[in-house]
């Protein structure tokens, strides 16, 4: 019977927020309704049922508790040094153009801190030869990452001197990214687990801290499917925690193996 229930909420979730379970360790989809079972007070799969029925509102709670969000502007900001150190002037002297995925980009922290990066490198002017699509499979977050206002202490790790460049202040204390960085950033929904790349050709995609709940078969098909989507030479950069199976591994070298950062093999 609860497995029964169970898979029920299973079909719920895919129906009801597009979200492909089967894809993610059957481990972490219990773990994280049973955070929600504990929260809303149901003991069990099917009174979890029941409240969502009641509670259509719970569902967007629900989609929060599978998707994580967090994220924070120049989260991790050793690999942030070494993007703009290394990586986009090599880019830059090749093609004299950049397109940056972020893939899994939640409400837009990494997607703005890339355009900032952009931006310092290639001065205003330049950033029109920049463009970065940011995705997530999230719609909520998404909203977030359009609206681009964040509270103060968001911008902790941000220099004083971007902030200042970067962000309007705000009356109510909280704030918003400048006109240059939004033109920058382009915002969709994109499935990683059953969606094409929305772009090919790319010359780094950064897709960090995403996969860590993704079964090993689908962390390897992302792994080729980024390789398909990068230009021959481009960069894969990975978050801390996440490695390139030995199945992939031929796909990709290694520019810096502490900071999960990859060069696709041609
Ligand atoms: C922990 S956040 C990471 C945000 C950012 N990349 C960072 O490192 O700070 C993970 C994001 O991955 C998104 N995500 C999870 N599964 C996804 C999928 N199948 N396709 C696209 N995005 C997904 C979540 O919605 C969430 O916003």
């Amino acid at each position: 019977m609860e497995s029964e229930d169970f898979e029920t909420l299973k079909r719920v979730i895919e129906k009801t927020l597009r979200i492909k379970c089967q894809n993610y360790k059957e481990a972490y989809i219990r773990r994280r309704l049973l955070s929600r079972m504990r929260s809303t007070g149901a003991e069990t799969y099917e009174a979890y049922l029941r409240y969502l029925r009641e509670h259509p509102a719970e569902f967007e709670l629900l989609r929060n508790a599978l998707t994580i969000n967090v994220t924070e502007f120049f989260r991790d900001p050793e690999v942030f040094e070494i993007i703009r150190s290394d990586l986009l002037p090599a880019i830059l002297k090749d093609r004299g153009r950049v397109r940056l995925w972020c893939a899994g980009c939640s409400s837009g922290e990494e997607a703005y801190t890339l355009a900032i990066l952009l931006t310092e490198t290639l001065g205003m002017t330049g950033t029109r030869n920049a463009m970065i699509y940011a995705t997530d499979i999230d719609e909520v977050v998404l909203g977030r990452a359009r609206e681009g206002v964040y509270e103060e202490k968001a911008l902790q790790k941000v220099p004083e001197a971007l902030v200042r460049k970067h962000f309007i202040r705000r009356e109510d204390g909280n704030y918003e990214v400048r006109p240059h960085l939004r033109s920058m950033v382009r915002f969709s929904r994109h499935d990683l687990m059953t969606d094409q790349p929305i772009v090919r050709f790319l010359d780094l995609i950064s897709c960090r801290n995403v996969t860590i709940y993704f079964t090993e078969g689908q962390k390897n098909d992302l792994a080729r499917l980024f390789h398909g989507a990068l230009s021959p030479g481009g960069y894969y950069v990975m978050g801390k925690t996440e490695y390139l199976a030995r199945e992939v591994e031929h796909l990709f070298c290694t520019h810096n193996s502490i900071q999960k950062v990859f060069v696709r093999s041609a």
